[in-house]
Order: structure tokens, then sequence, then C-alpha cells
């Protein structure tokens, strides 16, 4: 699915953004649009300008993978077309919170993002180092994603305490994607 074009104005500045973000974990039982999507997932992995994106990347390898959980399934963002690829169809949310230490409110999110990554070519440029590099990376994803979660009036929280291995086989994620955050988002219900 061709997602729309993400805008480039917001309605906070940047130091208002980062005053309003909390963790928040009740949403209320509203979808988000296709535009709202649009923005959150090219905020986390977005390519614009010969190739680079909205987070900065070790060596520019860009190891990150960007997943969208919702009701119906399951999709992988394509960074370099702007696009949802669906990979699994059907709800899993019910195993998802499972996977995550029974942290029921990711069920009530009409949308969960997952940064996952792909360790390959990280580990053969930087060896020990790849993995605090990867992990890195992931913090500056996830800061963008509860950004401009804030600036679309959205909420969010940050999710680690997970099972790595239940979330890659409950999310079918490929062999070589594997997941770092989960990070739900929908209206703020509180
Ligand atoms: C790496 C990391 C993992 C976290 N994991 C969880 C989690 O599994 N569940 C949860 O409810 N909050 C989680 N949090 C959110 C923290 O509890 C929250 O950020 C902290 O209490 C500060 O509140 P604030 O985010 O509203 O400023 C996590 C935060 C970080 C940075």
């Amino acid at each position: 699915m061709k997602l729309p074009p993400p805008k480039r104005k917001g309605t906070y500045s940047l130091e208002e953004t980062i005053e309003r973000r909390r963790s928040k974990r009740a949403y209320l039982p509203k979808r988000l649009s296709p535009e709202q999507i649009s923005q959150l997932l090219w905020a986390a992995q977005g390519v614009f300008q010969r190739g680079r994106r909205t987070v900065p990347s070790a060596g520019g390898i860009y190891p990150l993978e960007i997943y969208l959980v919702t009701r119906e399934g399951v999709s992988h963002y394509i960074p370099q077309n702007h696009e949802l690829e669906e990979t699994l169809h059907g709800d899993v949310l019910p195993q998802l919170v499972q996977a995550a230490a029974g942290q029921e409110f990711l069920r009530e999110a009409p949308v969960n993002i997952i940064i996952a990554a792909d360790d390959r070519a990280m580990e053969g440029r930087y060896g020990d180092r790849a993995e605090r590099y990867i992990c890195m990376e992931a913090g500056h994803a996830a800061q963008n994603i509860h950004l401009q979660a804030v600036s679309l009036g959205l909420g969010s929280a940050p999710i680690g305490a997970f099972d790595d291995q239940q979330v890659h086989s409950v999310l079918k994620l490929p062999d070589e994607h594997w997941p770092l955050y989960i990070i739900p988002v929908g209206y703020p219900a509180e």
C-alpha cells in the first residue's frame, strides 16, 4: 500500500513537542488515518535527499526494519518507496500482549510500531561494536516516533519488556529481523 506523502510542518515547536512527550498507556478506540501512519513511519525511517533517512546510522548502513501491527495484521515498511507491504493477515495482538509480559494496553492501541534490526551488514563492518550501534539507532528512531506522535496529537509508549523470540515468532518476522522495540501509538485516553 502506497502511503500519502509526509508533511514537513507540525503543530508545535520542537521545544514544545519535547516538553509534551510522556509515555501514554491508555488509548481511545479510534483508528489512525493513513496520513498519520505515513507521518509516523516517515519519522521512524523515511528516506529523503540522496538516500539519507530521518535518523542517523553508523556508516550509513541503515540496519533498522520497521513493522506496523494493527488489528488487520502485520506490514513491513519499505522506506525507499514509502509504502507498506502486508506480511501477515489477521489479528495477532492478543499473542503480542502475551509476548510483552501481558501489557494489555498494547491491544488497545490502534497501531503498534515494531523497530527490528538486521545486524549482518553492521556486524560485518563494525564487529563487536555492531550491537551497540544498532541499539543507539533504535533509540534515535524511537524518539522520532514519540515526538512525531506528540506533534500529531497522539500518544505513545516505549516498550522494552518483551520476549524477543516470542515477538519474532508471533509476528512471523524473517529470520534475520530481530525485534528491539515495541511502540504503541494512539489517541491518548488520559
Ligand atoms: C528502554 C525502555 C524500555 C521501556 N519499557 C517499558 C515497558 O515495557 N512498559 C512500559 O509501560 N513502559 C516502558 N518504558 C517507559 C518508562 O517507564 C517511562 O519512559 C518512564 O517511566 C518515564 O516516563 P515518561 O516516558 O512519561 O517520561 C520504557 C522506557 C525505556 C526507555
